[in-house]
């Protein structure tokens, strides 16, 4: 059966907003401004993308009474379920011809033959699934931040470092929305891997200062809780006094979450069935994550979790200033 993109009621945000999700794997943006159509992320399937363009050119026509502003997309960053529908907007097959905003990391990622080798190896297991799917990279691509005025918003791409190296999440400051990507997630963000930890506290404790009124993610309940940051702060937070309570333990035991007395089954509330093994993993790696810092620093993790400022953001919806040279502490 193919995935379709479906637009998600709106719970209380921007009515420019829109929320689509596709099956239970990811939810994607269009957010319908003067000058743009912005897309924030692509899916994963030739058809879910075109879906994805269709509605939102359908539906900003419909907001402003006439043509719709051309299409701008954002690539959040590089994995599968954001951006492997990019062949739509530009490359030879574009259907819908438009420029791809994303980092040089981002880039990087689907140029590299580990990526194409992932792609063809999933599109074996699910033809159907990743119908069309390619690795196009970002026609625009950029280091640290970016605003972008688009008339009646401004749009502020953010490095948010932690679930993968080179991601952005798109920041609204004039209504203060979040669109967090992957960085903030029910029931905990995925840590790639040890050093990212401190970056993902860092962030979430970034966007925390920024104190959204609305914080939309691209895995979580999508009922624009901005109080979604604070519970994934608490749970690092957890892991991290396991992993300080625990600190002989083996990073690569089995039964890892048990022998440090953190169980995965405490997190799992409200978490479909079908998704929690990959949650148990994400679990897993926040531990071995929290250890391994532990066991680097002789029992005591950093503190602060990389407090960092994106440049100009001295308190909640400042705007970042443009050539301020954060990039984000990622990536090449
Ligand atoms: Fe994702």
């Amino acid at each position: 059966m193919e995935e379709l993109p479906l637009l998600i009621p709106n719970r209380g945000w921007d009515p420019r907003i829109l929320a689509f999700r596709s099956a239970d794997v990811v939810t994607v943006f269009a957010v319908l401004t003067r000058r743009w159509t912005l897309l924030v992320d692509t899916l994963y399937s030739r058809a879910g993308a075109l879906e994805l363009a269709r509605r939102a050119l359908e539906a900003a026509a419909r907001l402003h009474g006439g043509p719709a502003p051309p299409l701008l997309v954002i690539n959040t960053h590089a994995d599968w379920d954001h951006a492997w529908g990019n062949g739509v907007f530009a490359g030879p097959e574009a259907a819908f011809p438009a420029p791809v905003l994303g980092t040089r990391e981002c880039a990087r990622r689907l140029r590299q033959a580990e990526d194409a080798a992932e792609l063809e190896s999933m599109r074996a297991r699910e033809p159907v699934r990743f119908a069309g799917a390619s690795l196009v990279s970002p026609t625009l691509a950029f280091e640290g931040a970016l605003e972008i005025d688009c008339g009646d918003l401004l749009v502020h791409l953010l490095p948010a470092p932690g679930h993968v190296p080179g991601q952005v999440v798109v920041w609204l400051p004039e209504i203060r929305h979040l669109l967090g990507a992957d960085a903030v997630e029910h029931p905990m963000p995925f840590v790639q891997g040890p050093g990212h930890l401190q970056e993902m506290i860092g962030t979430l404790e970034a966007f925390r200062r920024l104190a959204p009124l609305r914080l939309l993610a691209c895995h979580d309940g999508l009922d624009g809780d901005p109080g979604l940051i604070q519970r994934n702060l608490d749970y690092f937070g957890r892991v991290r006094e396991a992993a300080r309570a625990h600190p002989q333990v083996d990073p690569a035991s089995s039964g890892l979450d048990l022998l440090l007395e953190l169980p995965f089954e405490e997190f799992c509330g409200g978490v479909p069935q079908e998704a929690r093994e990959f949650y148990r993993g994400a679990h897993l790696k926040a531990l071995r994550a929290a250890l391994a810092e532990v066991q680097d620093e002789g029992g005591e993790p950093r503190s602060g979790g990389g407090l960092r400022r994106w440049p100009g953001t001295p308190g909640p919806g400042g705007p970042p200033r443009l050539g301020d040279g954060d990039s984000g502490g990622s990536g090449p």
